[in-house]
C-alpha cells in the first residue's frame, strides 16, 4: 500500500536528560524500577532540554495528550475515503458515551475483574534486580525492577483489556460480527475470547507465515469459534484485509483494532482501554514503596501496551518513559521494525504518523523475530511522544531480545511465558544499549 510522504528529515528531536537517582523503581510493561531519590532532576531542570521548549497551545500536561480530536501535533487524524466518515463518527460518538456511562463502565470493571482477572501483579522481579545491581555502573546500586504482569491476564497478554471493552462497543453499535487483525495470535486469541462471552461472530485476518509460526495460538482462536482467514503476508497485510473486509460490510461488522494505530478514534479506544495498566502501576507503586516508578519501560511494537502503561504518567515530568523498539537483524541490515529511528512521517492505515518507507513513500516490509513488533508504523502519540521528547526510545536487535529472554526467564523461573514468544512485553528491558536520536 502507498504512502503520502512528508519528509521531516532535518527537524531536531528534543532529548530527554539523563537523571540522577540514589536508587530507582523501574516498572517494566513494562518494567517499573524503585529507587530513593537523592535529587530529582525533572525534565524542567538545566541539565538538558525540557518540554518548556514544547510550543504549549494551553496547558503543557494537556498539551502532550492531544487534542481530544485524534491529533497529536501534526500526527493522527482521519485519512479514509468518505464513505467511513460516517461509520467513525458513530463509533466516536458512543466511545465518548461509553466512557462516561456508569452501566457501561460497571460491566467492564466486572469482566475485567472476573473474566480477565485484573489487576494484574506489580512483581518484583527480586533475582533479576541483584543481576544488575552488579552490572549497572551508572546507577548507584542498581534499579529495583519490578514486572508488571499482563502475562497474567486471561489469554496471556495486555490485548484482552482492549479487546473486551471494543466487543462490548460492538454489540452496543448493532454489529453481531467482529473482525480483527493478528500478527503474533494474541490479538487474535483475545478478539475471540472475547466474541465468544458475547455471543458475537468472530473473524480474524493473519498473515500466512505468522500462523505457521504461532499455530498454539491459531488453535485457540478456533478453540474459541473464531474464523482464521490466510493472508498472503505478514501483520501489515492482513490489517488491511481486515480494513477492506470491514469497509464491504460496514453496517453488520465492526474492526477490532489490536493496537494504537488507525483513523481516529481508533487509537484512542485502543489507549484508552489499555489505560487500566498504567492506573494500576500507579496505585500499586504507592501500595508498594509509598511513591511512583522513576522509569517505565515497554516495548513498542504499535503502541499499545507502551501507551496503557504510559499514559497514565504523561504528566508526571519525574517519570521517564522509555519504548523500546525492535532492531531485528541490526539497523544496517534494512530488516528491522525501528520505525522511530528509521521511519518517516507519511499516512498509513489511515493516520499520520511515522512510517517505515523508501523515496517514493512505498512501505516497506518490517522484521523481527518477535512476530508482533513486525508492522511499519507506530501510534501518532507514540510518534508526537518521541517528537516532543516525552518519551525516550531504544532499539534491540533480535539477538538481545532473545538474550534478554533467557536471562529474565533463567532469573525469574516462576515466569510463564505465553504467547509471543519473543515479545512477552518485559523481554527487552534488559538490553536497552542504542538511543534512538
Ligand atoms: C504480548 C504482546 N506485547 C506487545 C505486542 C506489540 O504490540 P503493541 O506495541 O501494540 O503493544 C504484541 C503484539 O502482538 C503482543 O502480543
Amino acid at each position: 500500500m502507498s504512502s503520502s510522504k512528508i519528509q521531516v528529515r532535518g527537524q531536531p528531536l528534543l532529548r530527554v536528560p539523563a537523571r540522577n537517582h540514589r536508587m530507582t523503581h523501574l516498572v517494566v510493561c513494562g518494567v517499573s524500577t524503585k529507587r530513593h531519590h537523592r535529587e530529582i532532576n525533572a525534565l524542567s531542570s538545566n541539565s538538558g532540554p525540557s518540554l518548556d521548549s514544547v510550543p504549549t497551545r494551553t496547558d503543557k500536561r494537556q498539551f502532550l495528550r492531544g487534542d481530544g480530536n485524534g491529533k497529536f501535533g501534526r500526527f493522527g487524524g482521519k485519512f479514509v475515503p468518505e464513505t467511513l466518515m460516517s461509520r467513525l463518527i458513530e463509533l466516536e460518538d458512543e466511545f465518548n458515551f461509553v466512557r462516561c456511562d456508569h452501566e457501561f463502565q460497571e460491566e467492564l470493571t466486572t469482566a475485567l475483574r472476573d473474566y480477565v482477572g485484573r489487576e494484574t501483579p506489580l512483581y518484583f522481579a527480586e533475582r533479576l534486580t541483584e543481576h544488575y545491581k552488579n552490572i549497572v555502573p551508572t546507577i548507584e546500586g542498581g534499579p529495583e525492577i519490578y514486572l508488571k504482569r499482563e502475562d497474567l491476564s486471561h489469554c496471556g497478554s495486555h490485548k484482552i483489556n482492549n479487546a473486551l471493552a471494543q466487543a462490548m462497543i460492538s454489540r452496543r453499535l448493532g454489529c453481531s460480527r467482529v473482525v480483527a487483525a493478528t500478527g503474533a495470535g494474541q490479538h487474535g486469541v483475545a478478539t475471540a475470547a472475547a466474541c465468544a462471552k458475547l455471543s458475537l461472530e468472530c473473524t480474524v485476518f493473519m498473515g500466512a507465515a505468522d500462523i505457521e509460526k504461532q499455530s498454539f495460538n491459531v488453535l485457540s482462536m478456533k478453540l474459541l469459534g473464531a474464523q482464521v482467514i490466510s493472508v498472503e503476508g505478514t501483520f501489515k497485510d492482513a490489517s488491511s484485509e481486515a480494513i477492506r473486509n470491514w469497509v464491504e460490510n460496514l453496517y453488520t461488522t465492526y474492526y477490532l483494532s489490536g493496537t494504537v494505530v488507525g483513523p481516529h478514534p481508533c487509537p484512542i479506544i485502543v489507549r484508552e482501554f489499555q489505560s487500566v495498566i498504567g492506573k494500576e502501576t500507579r496505585r500499586q507503586a504507592k501500595q508498594l514503596w509509598g511513591g511512583k516508578p522513576d522509569v517505565l519501560v515497554a516495548c513498542v511494537g504499535s503502541g499499545s501496551n507502551a501507551l496503557g502503561l504510559f499514559h497514565e504518567f504523561v504528566g508526571d515530568e519525574d517519570v521517564r518513559l522509555v519504548g523500546v523498539e525492535a532492531a531485528g537483524l541490526g539497523l544496517d541490515s534494512g530488516k528491522h521494525s525501528a520505525t522511530l529511528a528509521f521511519g518517516d512521517v507519511g499516512v498509513y492505515h489511515g493516520s499520520m504518523s511515522y512510517l517505515l518507507q523508501d523515496d517514493q513513500g512505498q512501505i516497506l516490509k518490517p522484521h523481527s523475530v518477535g512476530v508482533g513488533l513486525e508492522y511499519p508504523g507506530v501510534g501518532p502519540e507514540i510518534s508526537f511522544m518521541k517528537e516532543t521528547g516525552r518519551a525516550e526510545f531504544y532499539t534491540a536487535t533480535d539477538e538481545e531480545a532473545i538474550q534478554g529472554t533467557y536471562l529474565i526467564v533463567r532469573h525469574e523461573q516462576n515466569l510463564i511465558i505465553t504467547g509471543p514468544f519473543l515479545n512477552s512485553n518485559w523481554t527487552v528491558t534488559v538490553t536497552i544499549n542504542r538511543k534512538i536520536d
